[in-house]
């Protein structure tokens, strides 16, 4: 078992500093790099620290190459819904990263399985993923890996869990607009990547994130696995890092 490496923060502007550090490290030591993205509400203050230092002139995606975790099935790319929208609006519309050079998933995909197909293929020709950015669900899924019997290593179709609709609701208008099923990023491909950053933010975050490394490795728990990644960093908030700061103290008791 790896220790993932801890960052407990106190306040969003540290939270977005030290995922932007690693960003910035990772481009600088590879300009031609594949960033692994993600969407939803925690990466939010990430994306636009990240931005800011592109407009000071400390980062260049001329180079960097990006392929997102997930996206909803039945959404087309313009739909303010969609995972293609979220990532234009919240960083790529900002930065100087090229058209050609990020990979999507395309939720209105006549075929998913050819659809997966592709994307996996187009990682893999692309050299694979150098860091790869999460976040975890309250069930512990990572892009949209939800806890089931095994894990699923390849890019798949998967039914969204009913509590995962239910948390992402508040980005719609009401519930019964929440898609019932996405296109993921598998388990195995999102180990592949070199690099894994995973962030948590909020209280509702703080129980599953101390499952997920304190607590055995189980598909149930999809974000369980990275325990067995070489090269994991996690950054918490102080509500989120609640549970993981009392297993550090038992560790530092211990020893
Ligand atoms: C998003 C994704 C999801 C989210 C997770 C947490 O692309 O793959 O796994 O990272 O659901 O979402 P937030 O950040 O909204 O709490």
């Amino acid at each position: 078992m790896n220790n993932p490496k801890m960052i407990l923060v106190k306040h969003t502007a540290e939270f977005a500093r030290q995922a932007a550090d690693i960003f910035a490290d990772t481009l600088r030591k590879k300009p031609d790099c594949l960033l692994g993205l993600a969407t939803g509400t925690t990466p939010l203050p990430l994306y636009r620290e990240l931005i800011a230092r592109y407009r000071r002139g400390e980062l260049d995606f001329s180079r960097a190459r990006t392929a997102n975790l997930d996206e909803y099935l039945g959404l087309a790319p313009n739909d303010v819904q969609s995972y293609s929208h979220f990532m234009n609006e919240n960083l790529f519309d900002h930065i100087n990263i090229k058209r050609e050079n990020i990979l999507l998933l395309n939720g209105m995909a006549k075929n998913a399985e050819a659809e997966c197909r592709r994307y996996e293929n187009t990682i893999h020709d692309w050299g694979g993923v150098d860091l790869q950015l999460l976040g975890i669900g309250q069930n512990g899924h990572i892009g949209f890996n939800e806890p089931a019997d095994a894990f699923i290593l390849q890019t798949h179709l998967i039914k969204l869990a009913e509590d995962t609709r239910r948390a992402n609701a508040k980005l719609f208008k009401a519930l019964h607009e929440v898609p019932t099923q996405a296109l993921t990023l598998g388990c195995g491909t999102i180990f592949a990547a070199r690099k894994i950053l995973l962030l948590a933010a909020g209280q509702n975050k703080a129980e599953i994130l101390a499952r997920a490394f304190y607590g055995t490795v189980t598909p149930q728990v999809p974000a369980s696995l990275l325990q067995l990644h070489p090269d994991v960093t996690i950054i918490a908030d102080e509500q989120a890092g609640e549970e993981i700061r009392k297993h550090l103290l038992l560790e530092d008791r211990a020893m």
